[in-house]
């Protein structure tokens, strides 16, 4: 659905509902060039907000407490009051709602009854952060509407704090910075530990990205999620007992890597280098777009995957195909999985003209090996989450 249908429908949804005239926002999805799992070692990412959202339309109600929210994909409704908000069954999209007005609630800003519907154009499961897109909308809608004046940056750590809260997932700050922050034609580089990041353009004169979704929706995600966090925290501890500087994997270097390789067990190992060698990669890919080096930006997405896919283990058997595909194809400069792993889409750079090429000659082979068909999107990279400009 265009993003204008979107708006269109989830305006008159709630007209029909509530008889008022709403707020409305939207806020969007993100892809990421380089930089997984890096974002909460303290480290760089390399995302950008796309053209694909969460609409949301909302309202006061005049209550004092009472609130509702339709979720207009699911048709199904969460209501709540203000004075006793709890997290929801694990998985479902009312706790990254809920996550955002307690996190609110947290900071001491006052709130009052409200209504939402919301809906979105943003694929599930494909990695492309619909969770994020939608704690941004709440959080901005709810600043909007009351005045609160919380800033982008803190509303992103409210989104992030939603996650971890509600939904369970111990995520770094990429998804809701990209799609709070993101800029029209850019992608964001990123510090990760101070929140400073520079606008990368994003012009690959005869080449464009394409995402390609496996369809395997990362449903096992979460706990390995938190597994490769502590991973890592194991790791810097340990790094700590003889580099005491090391408050994050971003502060290590390979060297002191090796140097503590006997404390550690070869699983925390390989992880470890994985983070220390992609946040190396995310600094090489700003230098390779700012020299419009377009292959060796293309040879650091291969490397990429395969560090997710053999040291970090994130990857699974249909985005590992793909890119594998890429890699034998003389038209694609680079492909990587994108996002937490274990499913979602790949991001591949494209000679233009030839995407659909590419996909025609392994669309019948991937239904043939993994039963299921894959989905292609093109994108292109948008302001992050406002008010909607009717
Ligand atoms: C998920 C998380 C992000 C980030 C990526 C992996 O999308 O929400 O914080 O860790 O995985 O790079």
């Amino acid at each position: 659905m265009t993003t204008t249908r979107l708006t269109d429908k989830i305006k008159s949804l709630f007209i029909d509902k509530h008889n008022t005239s709403p707020l409305l926002i939207q806020s969007p999805g993100r892809i990421n060039l380089i930089g997984e799992h890096t974002d909460y070692n303290d480290g760089f990412v390399l995302p950008a907000a796309i053209d694909r959202y969460i609409s949301c339309a909302i309202d006061k109600n005049g209550h004092a407490d009472r609130c509702s929210v339709y979720a207009a994909d699911f048709r199904e409704t969460c209501e709540f009051n203000l004075t006793d908000v709890k997290p929801q069954e694990k998985g479902s999209w009312k706790n990254y709602v809920l996550g955002v007005v307690v996190e609110i609630q947290k900071t001491g800003k006052e709130l009052s009854g409200f209504d939402i519907v919301f809906g979105g154009n943003i694929p599930n499961g494909a990695g492309l952060s619909s969770s994020a897109a939608l704690e941004n909308s709440i959080a901005f809608g709810l600043n909007q509407l009351f005045g609160l004046g919380i800033s982008r940056r803190d509303m992103t750590l409210i989104s992030q704090q939603a996650e971890h809260h509600f939904a369970g997932v111990k995520c770094g700050i990429m998804d809701q910075f990209a799609s709070m922050l993101g800029q029209k034609d850019h992608a964001l580089f990123l510090d990760c530990r101070t929140l400073d990041y520079t606008p990368v353009r994003v012009d690959f004169a005869n080449h464009e990205l394409l995402l390609i979704n496996t369809n395997v929706k990362h449903s096992l995600a979460d706990s390995a999620y938190n597994d490769r966090r502590i991973a890592c925290e194991t790791g810097v501890e340990l790094l700590q007992t003889k580099f005491p500087h090391i408050k994050a994997l971003r502060d290590a270097t390979e060297d002191d890597l090796l140097g503590v390789k006997p404390l550690m067990d070869t699983e925390v190992y390989t992880r470890c280098l994985y983070i220390i060698q992609e946040n190396n990669r995310v600094q090489q890919a700003v230098t390779a777009m700012g020299d419009d080096d377009i292959s060796k930006l293309g040879s650091l997405l291969f490397a990429s995957h395969k560090g997710l896919q053999h040291q970090y283990e994130v990857s699974c058997p249909e985005l590992d195909y793909l890119v594998e595909k890429a890699k034998q194809n003389s038209d694609i400069t680079g492909s990587r999985m994108m996002g937490g792993g274990f499913g979602g889409c790949t991001i591949n750079i494209v000679k233009k003209g030839t995407a659909d090429r590419f996909v025609q000659d392994i669309e019948q082979e991937y239904s043939r090996k993994f039963d299921k068909k894959i989905s292609t999107y093109n994108v292109a990279l948008t302001d992050g989450t406002g008010l909607t400009e009717l």
